[in-house]
């Protein structure tokens, strides 16, 4: 048994395709964050979604519901726990795929009214623009670049709980680019990782220097940039409009060149937005960037090369934490309940 004069938080997310749970409590005598994470365990679908080229809501929130039940008995389990142990419930309740959210946050609200426990219910972009803290101590202000499949947004973050959005996505977000880009050129669903893998295998150089935009503002624009992919490969002679259809599927140099092009291009945007922001908002000395895109290592490198060029400190959380997972849900709720910020059982998704 640990101790317990701390809360313990058991935290769920099920906003999308994946199914996690996490328990965690602040420890005594630790500087190292990630202490605190007792257990996180998550069930991914990626397997049951590639053959659609895509989530497919039904399939996710009909497999979610098989899954939550062993993936919470996991996760108590592993941080030697029982369900009478925890002190607060905390659900990601929006935004996301509606029957998605609504079996975690049926779930949790069962719980909580059978067990008699705090709730908390939990925003998920929130709790991606806080998953940083999960393992590093992050000085307050900072900026947070979150890069997610669904999200792409600029924020300025003042304190737990305090933060403001300086820039977002007018269309559709970086991930959600890498993705539609990689079905252009006939590779597998999720695409950003495959996309890298490709633009590793030619060292990341720009092959084709797709457009970077000319937003004045802080916000990011990735929907042209698909097209100006598309119509790139229709002069090449690589795709055709008319049936829709990537031409070259053995022209593994092709892929290669767009892979590397694309990466080099949106990794350029964000440095481009980084910087202006850095502009606007100089007493600010740490930059963070999280969400699954963030998972990407020349990303990483080259954000992290950006910063210590001008004296700013980097931060993004382990791949396991960029994408969606619910301990990054647990540590909201756990500095919501520090500040009495519970939820009624009535709340809704959405
Ligand atoms: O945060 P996340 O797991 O789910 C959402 O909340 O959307 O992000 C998923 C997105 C997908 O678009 C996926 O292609 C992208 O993250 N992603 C990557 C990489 N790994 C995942 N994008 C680029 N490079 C990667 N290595
Ligand atoms: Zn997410």
């Amino acid at each position: 048994m640990i101790s317990h004069n701390k809360n313990i938080i058991l935290g769920i997310e099920t906003s999308c395709d994946e199914t996690s749970v996490a328990v965690y409590q602040e420890q005594e005598n630790t500087t190292d964050p990630s202490k605190n994470i007792l257990s996180n365990v998550t069930f991914s679908q990626i397997d049951l979604h590639k053959k659609f080229g895509g989530v497919v809501p039904e399939i996710a929130s009909r497999s979610q519901l098989e899954k939550i039940n062993p993936v919470m008995q996991e996760a108590l389990n592993k941080a030697n726990i029982t369900l009478d142990d925890v002190d607060v419930i905390a659900v990601a309740h929006k935004p996301g795929l509606p029957g998605s959210l609504l079996v975690g946050v049926c779930f949790a609200k069962a719980l909580a009214a059978v067990k008699k426990k705090k709730i908390v219910a939990v925003n998920h972009l929130e709790a991606h623009a806080f998953s940083s803290c999960l393992e590093h101590n992050v000085p307050f202000e900072h900026i947070c670049l979150t890069a997610s499949g669904g999200h792409t947004s600029l924020y300025l973050m003042h304190d737990f709980g305090n933060y403001e959005i300086i820039g977002q996505t007018v269309d559709d977000a970086a991930g959600e680019a890498f993705d539609k880009i990689a079905k252009l050129i006939n590779l597998p669903y999720p695409g950003g990782p495959y996309i890298e893998k490709l633009a590793r295998e030619v060292n990341f150089n720009d092959f084709f220097f797709y457009p970077r935009g000319k937003l004045k503002s802080l916000n990011f624009s990735f929907s042209g940039l698909k097209t100006a992919v598309l119509y790139d490969l229709v002069d090449r002679g690589a795709y055709d409009m008319k049936t829709k259809t990537f031409l070259k599927n053995d022209d593994l140099e092709l892929k290669q060149k767009v892979a590397s092009s694309l990466l080099v291009c949106i990794t350029d945007i964000f440095e481009k937005q980084l910087q202006k922001a850095h502009k606007l908002y100089p007493h600010v000395a740490s930059i963070s960037l999280v969400g699954g895109v963030a998972c990407n290592k020349y990303l990483r490198h080259r954000i992290s090369e950006f910063c210590k060029k001008r004296n700013l400190k980097f931060f993004t959380p382990s791949p396991r934490f960029c994408t969606d997972n619910a301990a990054m849900i647990a540590f909201v709720g756990n500095y919501k309940a520090k500040q009495n910020k519970f939820s009624d059982l009535n709340f809704d998704i959405l």
